[in-house]
């Protein structure tokens, strides 16, 4: 059995101590149990630091990003071994404000899986449609899209996670209703077993969690836990969160 994920994605927000600072509460008052883990993706300048200072605890580290080279001339770039040597063990790729702001294609995003997984990073891979699409009822042909242009037959399940996160949930306070959070992890799932082969890989619901719709969310049967971003940037509230993950 899986263990259930609890990601932190905070985004470009943080210095280097308040980074550590949170990373720090975090650590010390999670109640850490074996069928649960939380990861923690601070942006990149922090990941040192945590890495160094909060060494003792058991605490998984993922990057937001890695590149879609694999070394030399990509001014700005931070390649995915240089994140396994920084101590990550996850990356988050896709998610929907780099393929909005920063142009990210599924070509790019192929290119990035590749790496990030030839490095031993394992992927927690975002995908989730538009408003525009979702209210034209497109929402699984966009993700079907999203899913099938970037993987290829051999994906292996110990590598990938799968985060649902509706762009129009995304920091706004809305989330789908239970039944369609439920439905499209279903659909997801079941694409990925067609497809692929791969039975019960875990798919993670995001677009604002927070601790007062986090336990209904988790509780649906094809959830198997979140990628969190404002409310993570808070560790009290991200530990109840934590704690609704059951
Ligand atoms: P949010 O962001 O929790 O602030 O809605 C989630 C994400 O972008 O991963």
């Amino acid at each position: 059995m899986y263990k259930r994920i609890l990601a932190a994605n905070w985004k470009m927000n943080l210095g280097i101590n308040d980074s550590l600072v949170l990373a720090k509460k975090i650590a010390k008052d999670i109640k850490v149990s074996k069928d649960k883990q939380y990861i923690l993706c601070p942006s990149f300048h922090s990941i040192y630091s945590i890495k160094n200072k909060i060494s003792k605890i058991k605490l998984y580290l993922g990057a937001q990003d890695c590149s879609q080279f694999s070394n030399g001339a990509y001014t700005g770039d931070i390649s995915a071994t240089m994140l396994t040597k920084l101590g990550c063990k996850y990356v988050i790729l896709g998610h929907s404000e780099r393929r909005i702001y920063l142009n990210e294609n599924n070509e790019i995003l192929k290119k990035k899986l590749y790496l990030a997984h030839k490095a031993s990073l394992k992927v927690i891979f975002c995908v989730g449609e538009k408003i525009e699409d979702y209210k034209i009822n497109k929402s699984k042909e966009k993700i079907e899209k999203q899913l099938s242009d970037v993987f290829s037959k051999n994906i292996s399940k110990e590598n990938l996670i799968i985060a649902y996160e509706p762009v129009w949930a995304i920091g706004t306070n809305k989330t789908p209703n239970l039944d369609e959070i439920n439905g499209m992890h279903k659909f997801i799932k079941e694409l990925i077993k067609k497809r692929y082969r791969i039975n019960n890989i875990r798919v993670l619901y995001g677009g604002s969690v927070n601790s007062s719709n986090s336990r209904k969310i988790f509780s649906l049967s094809n959830v198997d836990g979140g990628l969190i971003g404002g409310a993570s940037l808070n560790a009290s509230e991200f530990i109840k969160i934590y704690d609704s993950l059951n």
